[in-house]
């Protein structure tokens, strides 16, 4: 009986401080399948579509990257490869990209296998150039790390997802809310940076 009440006590200790543990400890990480080698995903977004473009890169390895927010500031010093993507605005990634970017330039060196891009392209399709902007230009400049496996996706725009000064002037603008990011072409993405690491 006495056992058993300090094994009670003892349980109902753990879970007190379980409930206190810093909540990234405990959050759930998705991968569906185990893989020898880690992977990561860091992208910088303003309204998603670079969210989903990295899930459906992730998806395209079997769901192996794990995939982070830069708001998010992770390690990545415990991955053995790291692909970065970021949104366009004014033809550039976020500010918190680029300084992340920055200021993990060791620890991403060695382990950098990728970049890609979403932009809108006033909606006409991509090519060269907007991979020389924003991937030679841009990522690679900043990381020190260039002639890496690259892609540029078109994205969506969304007004209700927009800082309201921001959809104020897209709306003056006579900008259109569009949909072009496509699962299928970031899947593929992804299963061709598996191949070539
Ligand atoms: C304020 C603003 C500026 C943008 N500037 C560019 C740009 O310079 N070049 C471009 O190709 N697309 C530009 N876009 C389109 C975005 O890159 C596109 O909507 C992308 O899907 C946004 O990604 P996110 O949803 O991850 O933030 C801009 C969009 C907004 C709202």
């Amino acid at each position: 009986m006495l056992m058993k009440k300090r094994e009670f006590i003892k349980g109902m200790g753990l879970a007190v401080i379980a409930l206190f543990l810093p909540k990234r400890a405990r959050a759930l990480e998705y991968y569906p399948n185990p893989s020898e080698k880690k992977w990561a995903i860091l992208y910088g977004t303003w309204c998603g579509s670079t969210r989903d473009a990295s899930l459906w890169i992730s998806e395209g390895m079997d769901g192996i990257a794990n995939v982070f927010d830069v708001r998010e500031n992770p390690d990545l010093s415990g991955y053995d490869h790291v692909v970065i993507g970021g949104a366009i605005r004014a033809n550039v990634t976020s500010q918190e990209l680029q300084n992340y970017i920055k200021k993990n330039a060791t620890i991403l060196k060695s382990r950098l296998r990728g970049y890609f891009a979403v932009c809108g392209n006033m909606m006409q399709p991509v090519g060269p150039e907007q991979t020389k902007t924003f991937i030679d230009n841009h990522l690679a400049l900043l990381a020190g790390v260039s002639n890496l496996p690259s892609q540029v996706f078109r994205g969506r725009i969304t007004f209700g997802l927009m800082e309201p000064d921001v959809r104020k002037q897209m709306e003056g603008m006579k900008m259109p809310e569009y949909d072009n990011l496509k699962r299928s072409e970031c899947m593929t993405f992804g299963k061709e940076l598996l191949k070539k690491a």
